[in-house]
């Protein structure tokens, strides 16, 4: 399948987990690739899983949590691909405690990152895709965003707000050539989620040492035998920004093995 042949993408968290998966997953499919991540690390191994595809793979580092990063960063992605058709905002940060011992700062971090980082990027790089072809935005929700996920408050609240914003972007732009959906992964391995990641920025979930596991509604996947990899939700986020997606959306897909339902 080549649906990205003369696709330019910009895709944040591209050193890590799923943002990772998706670089390649594009790569694969023959499109052009900015990968942006805080990790430098993570980018180095992006670049090597990429080899055979490096002429059509530019990394570079930002944080999204920071404005002027952002506009840089967001500058150089466009100016390199030379337009933008499609952006996907991978990049993301869990931060676990309880709620009555979290510090602000810690809380308005995951805000920042999650929910601000992904307003950022966008905004930059609106005017880049009113112009581009088939423009397509792809987002980062969470199961934790419509399902109970306890000591994780700020994390379900920013993955909350990112897809409310979607919808809003979805209705704004609609009429102007832009698509705005997003993804809802859940038990899924990554940085994240079981410290598989090698950008050197995930901590894992990090659940207090006393946390009521029980208080977990389902842990499992009902499909297969336990979390499944990042590619799984690459190959939805790359069907959601390629002309296969062209009727979607405001929405989002759950991509969680049944984990959930
Ligand atoms: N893995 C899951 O089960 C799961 C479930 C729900 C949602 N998600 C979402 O999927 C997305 C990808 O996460 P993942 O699971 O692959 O985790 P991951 O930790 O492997 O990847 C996240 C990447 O984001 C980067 N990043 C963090 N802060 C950044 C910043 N300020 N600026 C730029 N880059 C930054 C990290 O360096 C890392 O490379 C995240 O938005 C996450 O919230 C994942």
């Amino acid at each position: 399948m080549n649906r990205y042949e003369g696709r330019r993408a910009l895709i944040t968290g591209g050193g890590s987990g799923i943002g990772q998966a998706t670089v390649l997953r594009i790569l694969a499919e023959g499109g052009s690739v900015v990968a942006a991540d805080v990790s430098e690390r993570g980018l180095r191994d992006t670049r090597e899983k990429a080899a055979g595809h490096a002429d059509r793979l530019t990394t570079l580092v930002v944080d999204i949590a920071d404005e002027s990063s952002v506009r840089a960063a967001v500058a150089t992605a466009t100016a390199t691909l030379g337009g933008l058709d499609v952006l996907v905002n991978a990049a993301g940060i869990l931060r676990s405690s309880h709620t009555h011992l979290t510090a602000l700062e810690e809380f308005t971090r995951v805000l920042q990152v999650n929910l601000v980082g992904t307003f950022l990027v966008i905004r930059e790089a609106i005017p880049a895709l009113l112009a581009g072809r088939d423009a397509a935005v792809v987002n980062f929700s969470s199961t934790s965003a419509a399902f109970a996920h306890p000591y994780m408050a700020a994390y379900a609240a920013s993955k909350g707000g990112v897809q409310s914003m979607t919808h809003a972007l979805a209705a704004e732009y609609a009429g102007r050539g832009i698509r705005f959906t997003a993804v809802q992964p859940g038990s899924i391995s990554s940085g994240m989620t079981d410290g598989s990641g090698v950008s050197g920025q995930s901590q894992g979930p990090g659940l207090p040492a006393d946390a009521d596991m029980g208080l977990f509604a389902k842990l499992s996947p009902a499909l297969g035998r336990g979390f499944a990899g990042p590619e799984t939700v690459a190959s939805v986020v790359a069907m959601l920004g390629s002309r296969d997606g062209r009727f979607i959306t405001g929405t989002e897909i759950r991509i969680d093995g049944g984990t959930h339902f």
